[in-house]
C-alpha cells in the first residue's frame, strides 16, 4: 500500500502515526512484572548447580532457614509431594522444575529460597548446602550419539541413546540422482553458535494465589499466556487450579524475541509458593541467571551440498544437520515441526530437488531449541543457502549478484510450491535484489574492491536474498500442543463511536497498541487515536496463541480486520435503517456508508454506532461488536535482499561493517514508521551474532559466555547506519495483503555480513568462515594466508 486510503486524523494503514504506547514508556510508566508490587509480596531467589552433570547427594536448608527472614526452602522433594517436580515441555518432552536425582546442566535450578525481601532470599540462597557427585558430561553432540556415550535421560525407562528425533523433508533419491548428475557440486559445513536473546528485561513473575476465591493470578514475562493458562490448568488440575480460576496477566514486556515463549521452572515454582504459603511471592531472574538457564536459540551443526549446471543453474540442495537441544527439548515449534520451519531452507530459488534432515540431540546444557527473533528455525535455513550459494559462486567464478537473478523463483511463477513442499504466496525477488544493488552502487563497489584488492586492502560485498516464512499458522498444520494456531480478536465500538479491541496476542516492544488500531481505523474509519488495543490479560482478551514468529499481523492483525468487517455488516444494515433504503443500495468508503448516486445521503460510523445504541432496527440485537477467530488459509512469505559492505583491518582481524542496505518486502505496511524501527532493531540483532554472539562450553559442561563481559552484544560503536527501503509484493490471501515483518531483519543479516568478509578473503581462496566471525577467527585467517600486518 504505497498512498493512504484514509486521512491523517483517522491514521489507518500507511500512515507513520506515532506509537500510542510510548507516552507511557518515555515517561517512565511502563507496568513491568518488577514494577508490580502486591500487599504481603514474598520474594524467590533460587539454587543454581555448578556442575553439568551431577547426583543431588543431599540438600540441607538449616543454615538457610535460620538466615533473617527466610521463610521456606522449596526442594525437588517438597514439590515432588504434588507430583509438579517435572511439567511437559511445548514440545511434548518432559523438563524438571526442581531436581529429586540428578541435575542435568550448569546453573539448572536446584532449590529455591522464599523470603520477606530480594536481599534475604539471596543470602538464603548462599546458605543452602548441596552435595553433589559429580557424573560424566557430555558436551559435544556429535559425540552424545556415539554408543559409548552415557545415556542422559536416565528418567525415561525406554531412552537407550541422546537421540531426540530425527525429521527430515524431501525426496532423497531425486535428490541423490540429481547430484550424481550435476556439473557441480560443493559442499560445506557450517555451525550456527547457541546463542541468546538477551532481551533488555529478564524474566519473571509474581504469582498471587488468593486462598478465599481459590483464584491464581500471575502476573507474567510470557509471549503466550492463554497457551500458558492452558499448560498451568493441564499441569496442576490435579492441585485443584481449573482453567477458570487461571488468570495469567503478560504486562509490559522488555523485548521477547522467543525466549519468553517456554514456561520456565521459577514461574512453576513462585506459583507453587503462592498457593502453599497463600501470599504473593515474586521471583525476577538476574542477568546472568537469565543469559545461563534460559532457553537458547540455534546450535545447529549443519552439512550442506548444493549442486549445479556448468551455467550456474541450481539443481539440487542436500542437507544433514546435528541439533544440540541441551537436556530437553524445550522448543517452542509447531509440534508437527520437531525442526522448525527448516524446510524453507531452499530459499528465495527455484530448486527442483532438495532434501533435508535433521537429528536432535540430548547434551548437558541448558534445554531450549527456540527461536531467537525468527520464525522457528528459519535463520538457521536461510543462513545455510545463502551461504553456500556463495560458495557455489566463487566456485563457478560467478558473480554473487548474477548467480542469485539466475535461480531466483521468477515473479511469474508464484504461488510457487517449493520442494520441501510450501506454496510461497507471492514474492518478487529481482525487483528487491536490484533495488538493493542500485541503493548500494553495486557496480562501482565491485571496482572500488578491486582497486583496494591491488592496493593490498581488504573489502568484502555480501548479498543476502532470503525468504522467510511467517505467521504460523494454518490449524491443518500448526499447533501447539493440539492448541490450534489461530488467533483473534474482539471488537465492541461504544455509543459515542469509540472502540474497545482486544486481541489474543501480546506486544513486547513492537507497537501492537498502535498498528492494531490502524488496522481498525482502516477498516472502520474510526481514528486509531480512538482505538483501545488490549492484550495479554487472559481473563479479557479472546484466546490466541501470542506473539512470536512474526505472527502477529498475519494471524490476529487479521483477525482485526474480519472483526472490523462483520462490525462493518452489522453497521450497513443499521445505516441502511436510518438512511431508509436497502443495504444493497449503501456504497463504503472509510468512515461512512452513502446512498448510491446520492453521496450527500450518508451516515458516519459515529452515527450509526449511537443508533446500535439508540435507534437500532426492531428485531436486531442492540449493540456493535464482533469476535473473529482467524484461521490463516497459508504462512505468508516476506523477503529481502540486503548488502553488506565491510572492511577488514590487517592489523587486528577486525571486521567494520562499513555499509548495509536491507531492502524488504513485507506486503501492505500498516505502519512504515514502526516497520522501518523492526528492521533497524531486527539488523542489530542480526549483526550481534554474525560478529559477536556466541555461548560455548568448556569439556565439563562450564559455560563460557556467562555474562556480558564476555557475551558481547553490539553497541553504537560496532552499529553502522542501516540504509532501509521497501518493495511491496502484497499477500493475496491476507485480508490486507500483509505479511509479517519483525524477524526479516534478524533472519537475513548475518549471512549478508558472512559473505561479505569471505568475499573480501575469497582471492586468497577463503572460502567460509562460521559465525560469530570474531577479530581473532579473521586474525588466524590473514596469518594462515600472508596477509595479516
Ligand atoms: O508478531 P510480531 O508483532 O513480532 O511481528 P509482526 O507481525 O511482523 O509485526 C511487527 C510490528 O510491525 C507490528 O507492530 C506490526 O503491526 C507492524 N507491521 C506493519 O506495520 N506492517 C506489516 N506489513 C507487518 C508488520
Amino acid at each position: 500500500m504505497t498512498t493512504p486510503r484514509t486521512s491523517p486524523e483517522v491514521s489507518g494503514m500507511g500512515h507513520s502515526m506515532k506509537r500510542k504506547e510510548d507516552p507511557r514508556f518515555i515517561r517512565g510508566r511502563g507496568n513491568y512484572v518488577d514494577d508490580i508490587q502486591l500487599p504481603g509480596m514474598l520474594h524467590m531467589d533460587i539454587v543454581r548447580s555448578p556442575y553439568a552433570h551431577a547426583k543431588i547427594k543431599s540438600i540441607n536448608t538449616e543454615r538457610a532457614l535460620k538466615v533473617p527472614g527466610v521463610l521456606a526452602v522449596i526442594t525437588g522433594e517438597t514439590l515432588a509431594k504434588y507430583n509438579l517436580h517435572w511439567m511437559p515441555t511445548l514440545m511434548s518432552d518432559t523438563q524438571m522444575v526442581l531436581p529429586t536425582e540428578k541435575v542435568m546442566y550448569q546453573a539448572q535450578e536446584v532449590a529455591a529460597v522464599i523470603a520477606t525481601d530480594r536481599y534475604a532470599a539471596a543470602d538464603g540462597v548462599e546458605a543452602v548446602e548441596v552435595e553433589y557427585e559429580p557424573l560424566p558430561v557430555v558436551v559435544d553432540p556429535f559425540k552424545a550419539l556415539d554408543p559409548s556415550a552415557p545415556v542422559l535421560r536416565t528418567d525415561k525407562k525406554d531412552k537407550k541413546d541422546n537421540r531426540i528425533f530425527h525429521w527430515q523433508a524431501g525426496d532423497r533419491a531425486a535428490t541423490d540422482k540429481a547430484f550424481a548428475e550435476a556439473d557441480v557440486t560443493v559442499t560445506q559445513d557450517m555451525y550456527l553458535p547457541r546463542i541468546h536473546v538477551a532481551s533488555i528485561e529478564t524474566c519473571g513473575c509474581v504469582a498471587d494465589f488468593d486462598r478465599v476465591t481459590g483464584k491464581l493470578t500471575v502476573y507474567m514475562t510470557t509471549q503466550a499466556p492463554h497457551a500458558v493458562r492452558t499448560v498451568f490448568a493441564l499441569v496442576a488440575g490435579h492441585v485443584g487450579l481449573s482453567e477458570e480460576k487461571i488468570r495469567i496477566v503478560s504486562p509490559d514486556i522488555g523485548g521477547g524475541f522467543g525466549g519468553k515463549v517456554p514456561v520456565y521452572p521459577g514461574y512453576v515454582i513462585a506459583t507453587a509458593a503462592s498457593v502453599v504459603i497463600g501470599k504473593p511471592v515474586k521471583w525476577v531472574e538476574d542477568r546472568m541467571e537469565n543469559l545461563q538457564a534460559d532457553s537458547f536459540a540455534r546450535d545447529y551443526h549443519i552439512h550442506a551440498e548444493l549442486a549445479a549446471k556448468k551455467d550456474g543453474t541450481m539443481t539440487a540442495l542436500r542437507i544433514k544437520t546435528l541439533a544440540d537441544h541441551g537436556y530437553a527439548d524445550a522448543a517452542a515449534n509447531p509440534s508437527k515441526f520437531p525442526a522448525g520451519l527448516f524446510s524453507i531452507c531452499t530459499g528465495s530459488y527455484d530448486l527442483k530437488n532438495a532434501f533435508a534432515e535433521v537429528d536432535g540431540v540430548y547434551t548437558n546444557k541448558p534445554p531450549g531449541g527456540i527461536a531467537y527473533r525468527c520464525s522457528f528455525r528459519v535463520t538457521e535455513a536461510v543462513h545455510c543457502i545463502e551461504r553456500i550459494t556463495d560458495v557455489l559462486a566463487q566456485e563457478l567464478k560467478m558473480d554473487p549478484a548474477a548467480l542469485r537473478m539466475k535461480n531466483f523463483i521468477p515473479p511469474e511463477k508464484f504461488p510457487y510450491k517449493s520442494a520441501l513442499g510450501w506454496e510461497y504466496d507471492s514474492g518478487n525477488y529481482p525487483a528487491a535484489l536490484r533495488k538493493a544493488m542500485d541503493m548500494v552502487g553495486y557496480e562501482a563497489l565491485r571496482k572500488e574492491q578491486a582497486e583496494k584488492r591491488a592496493r593490498g586492502e581488504l573489502m568484502g560485498i555480501g548479498i543476502s536474498s532470503f525468504t522467510e516464512i511467517v505467521g504460523a499458522g494454518p490449524s491443518k498444520q500448526f499447533d501447539i500442543l493440539g492448541l490450534k494456531m489461530f488467533d483473534s480478536c474482539e471488537i465492541r465500538v461504544h455509543p459515542t463511536g469509540k472502540a474497545l479491541a482486544r486481541f489474543g496476542t501480546k506486544s513486547q516492544g513492537q507497537g501492537h497498541e498502535t498498528t492494531y488500531a490502524q488496522i481498525i481505523a482502516e477498516e472502520l474509519g474510526i481514528p486509531a487515536a480512538h482505538v483501545q488495543v488490549e492484550e495479554g490479560d487472559t481473563d479479557t482478551a479472546p484466546y490466541g496463541l501470542g506473539t512470536y514468529a512474526s505472527r502477529s499481523t498475519p494471524t490476529a492483525g487479521a483477525a482485526g480486520a474480519m472483526a472490523a468487517r462483520k462490525v462493518r455488516e452489522k453497521a450497513k444494515k443499521i445505516a441502511a435503517h436510518l438512511l431508509e433504503c436497502s443495504p444493497d443500495d449503501l456504497v463504503w468508503e472509510p468512515g461512512k456508508f452513502s446512498v448510491k448516486g446520492a453521496p450527500g445521503r450518508s451516515k458516519t460510523i459515529q452515527d450509526i454506532a449511537l443508533a446500535a445504541y439508540t435507534n437500532h432496527p426492531q428485531g436486531m440485537e442492540a449493540g456493535l461488536e464482533a469476535v473473529s477467530y482467524y484461521d490463516p488459509p497459508n504462512l505468508t512469505f516476506p523477503f529481502g535482499s540486503y548488502i553488506a559492505v565491510v572492511d577488514i583491518d590487517r592489523g587486528t582481524g577486525a571486521v567494520k561493517v562499513r555499509r548495509f542496505v536491507a531492502v524488504d518486502d513485507c506486503g501492505n505496511i500498516i505502519n512504515p514508521m514502526i516497520v522501518d524501527g523492526q528492521i533497524h532493531g531486527g539488523l542489530t540483532m542480526g549483526l550481534a551474532p554474525a560478529l559477536l554472539e556466541e555461548i560455548s562450553y568448556d569439556d565439563d559442561g562450564n559455560i563460557i559466555g556467562g555474562s556480558f563481559m564476555d557475551y558481547l552484544l553490539p553497541t553504537a560503536m560496532e552499529t553502522p547506519s542501516w540504509e532501509t527501503a521497501k518493495t511491496v509484493t502484497p499477500s493475496p490471501h491476507h485480508p490486507f495483503g500483509a505479511k509479517g515483518v519483525g524477524e526479516s531483519a534478524t533472519v537475513g543479516a548475518p549471512p549478508a555480513i558472512a559473505n561479505a568478509v569471505v568475499d573480501a578473503l575469497s582471492h586468497v581462496g577463503v572460502r567460509h568462515v562460521d559465525i560469530p566471525i570474531t577479530p581473532e577467527k579473521v586474525w588466524r585467517l590473514l596469518k594462515e594466508h600472508g596477509l595479516a600486518e
